[in-house]
């Protein structure tokens, strides 16, 4: 797993998590920022998963978080456990950088491996994405301030 650049994502994000339509946009005005890291994962020297962290406020928490987007990993290798070990490298990065929580729109498809993978379900959260329209709840995982 390791870093990567915004651009070298949008093909995985646009067809994992957009159905692979042209129309829908895949990119996040912050992509580019500075404090935005991304994280991508490759088989065979392909892209097989990805996820991206947000420098931005939680809705639970005054210290500084990450909010994670466009976690994906490719159809194909599906429950292999690419989505854990991208999330288990950003997680240590995040750490270093001293967040003290991570938090996301998370699909309510989805919340299983969030579960899984240690954040927790933010109770009354439920919502419908203004982007897909699909069913998102708020997941937050707290992360120790580092020493
Ligand atoms: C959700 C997603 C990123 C998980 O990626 P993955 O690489 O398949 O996940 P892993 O193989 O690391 O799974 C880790 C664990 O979570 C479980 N898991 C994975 N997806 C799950 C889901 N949708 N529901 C319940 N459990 C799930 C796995 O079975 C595994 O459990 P185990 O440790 O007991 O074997 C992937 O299924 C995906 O891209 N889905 C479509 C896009 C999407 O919904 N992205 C999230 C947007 S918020």
């Amino acid at each position: 797993m390791a870093r990567v650049d915004a651009p070298a994502l949008y093909e995985l994000r646009r067809r994992v998590l957009r159905g692979n339509d042209p129309a829908k946009s895949v990119a996040d005005p912050r992509d580019a920022a500075p404090t935005t890291l991304h994280f991508g994962g490759y088989l065979d020297g392909v892209l097989v998963v990805s996820a991206t962290f947000l420098l931005a406020p939680s809705p639970t928490h005054e210290g500084p978080a990450y909010q994670l987007r466009y976690m994906a990993t490719d159809v194909a290798v599906q429950g292999r456990g690419y989505a854990s070990a991208v999330m288990a490298t950003a997680i240590a990065a995040l750490r270093e950088r001293g967040a003290h929580q991570l938090w996301a729109n998370a699909r309510d498809s989805a919340l299983g491996f969030y579960v899984k993978t240690g954040w927790r379900v933010l109770e009354g959260s439920e919502h419908l994405s203004p982007e897909t329209q699909l069913p998102h709840t708020v997941i937050v995982m707290d992360l120790a301030p580092t020493p």
